[in-house]
This record gives C-alpha cells, sequence and structure tokens, in this order.
C-alpha cells in the first residue's frame, strides 16, 4: 500500500511494521463500528480486514519466512540478535500457527455476519454483532504478541542475515504481494 512506497531495501522492517499499524488501526475502526451496531459498514470492515490481513499474512509466508529460512544455517550463530537455525524455525512455525488462527477467527465472522446480511430482527443481529466482536477482540489480542514478536525478532534478522541484494529483492515482493489486494479493498 501507500504506506510501503518508495523504501530502501533495508526497510523490510519498517514496510511490514507500518502495515501492522494500518490493520491495528482497521480493527479499532471496526469495534468501534460494531458497539455502534452500525451493520453495513461493520460489513465493509471486516471485509476489508480479512483482505488486508490475507495479504500482510501470505507476504510473510511466500517472501519473508523462506527468505531467513534459506539462509545457509551456519549463518545462524545464536549471538548478537542472530538466533540458531532451530530458534528461527521454531519462532516461524509458531508464528505460521498464529496466521491460522486469525484467518480461522476472521472466517468465523464472516460467516456469523453472512447469515444475518438478511434478517432484520433487531435482538438477533445484535447478538450475532457481539459474537463478531469477540472474534475480533480475540484476533486483535493475539495479534498484539504475534506483532512484537515479528517486529522485535523475525524481521530484525533480515537486516542480519540477508545481503543488500537479496533485501532490495525482497522488499519488491513484499510490495508486490501487499499491494496486490482486490481493487474493491483499494482505498
Ligand atoms: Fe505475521
Ligand atoms: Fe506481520
Amino acid at each position: 500500500m501507500s504506506a510501503i512506497n518508495n523504501q530502501q531495501p533495508k526497510e523490510v522492517v519498517r514496510a511490514l511494521a507500518d502495515d501492522h499499524s494500518e490493520v491495528d488501526k482497521l480493527i479499532h475502526k471496526l469495534l468501534a463500528t460494531l458497539d455502534q451496531e452500525n451493520k453495513l459498514q461493520s460489513f465493509e470492515l471486516r471485509d476489508l480486514l480479512w483482505a488486508r490481513l490475507a495479504v500482510h499474512i501470505r507476504a510473510e509466508h511466500l517472501c519473508l519466512f523462506p527468505s531467513i529460512l534459506e539462509v545457509p544455517p551456519v549463518n545462524f550463530i545464536g549471538s548478537g540478535g542472530i538466533p540458531k537455525y532451530q530458534e528461527a524455525k521454531s519462532a516461524i512455525d509458531l508464528l505460521r500457527h498464529d496466521h491460522d488462527f486469525f484467518m480461522r477467527e476472521l472466517g468465523k465472522a464472516v460467516n456469523i455476519m453472512r447469515k444475518q446480511e438478511t434478517r432484520s430482527d433487531h435482538e438477533v443481529i445484535r447478538k450475532r454483532l457481539l459474537d463478531v466482536r469477540r472474534s475480533i477482540v480475540k484476533v486483535q489480542s493475539r495479534l498484539e504478541t504475534h506483532n512484537r514478536l515479528e517486529e522485535n525478532h523475525t524481521y530484525k534478522w533480515v537486516n542480519m542475515l540477508l545481503s543488500e541484494a537479496k533485501r532490495s529483492t525482497l522488499i519488491a515482493r513484499i510490495r508486490h504481494e501487499i499491494e496486490n489486494i482486490p481493487p474493491r479493498f483499494n482505498v
């Protein structure tokens, strides 16, 4: 998205961290909209959140994680902020597990609300909006820890383990993935 245009190769960390901030703002907006029981705007923001998180996760799965794990194991020296190879692999497995959780919870939110899109019973809608809110809060809470782990560790490994040329390729690929959001969401 616009926040990561024109960045230098070394700024892989900032590009992904900026995207975290944008997703976080979107979650706050969605929660406020759910609190106002604004069903239509909640549908739109729910879809946008799903799409934004999906492209972010895809960029990490397809570009970031393989770039780290393709570094020769001998370079994982286990000091100076660089983990041992097995530690890096375990951390990335954990992050992947979180990603599955995020998409599963957001999928639930989509399904809960989809059932209600044609209903007009106020009490039923209200209860379902609360169910959605619970799912979004779960995502928000786990995302906070997840993003901290990425920003304080995983993203920084890129600068320590990859050459400038490889970082340059990586940032271009990440940018491509994050910008590759369906046009209807590109606001
Ligand atoms: Fe992630
Ligand atoms: Fe991330």
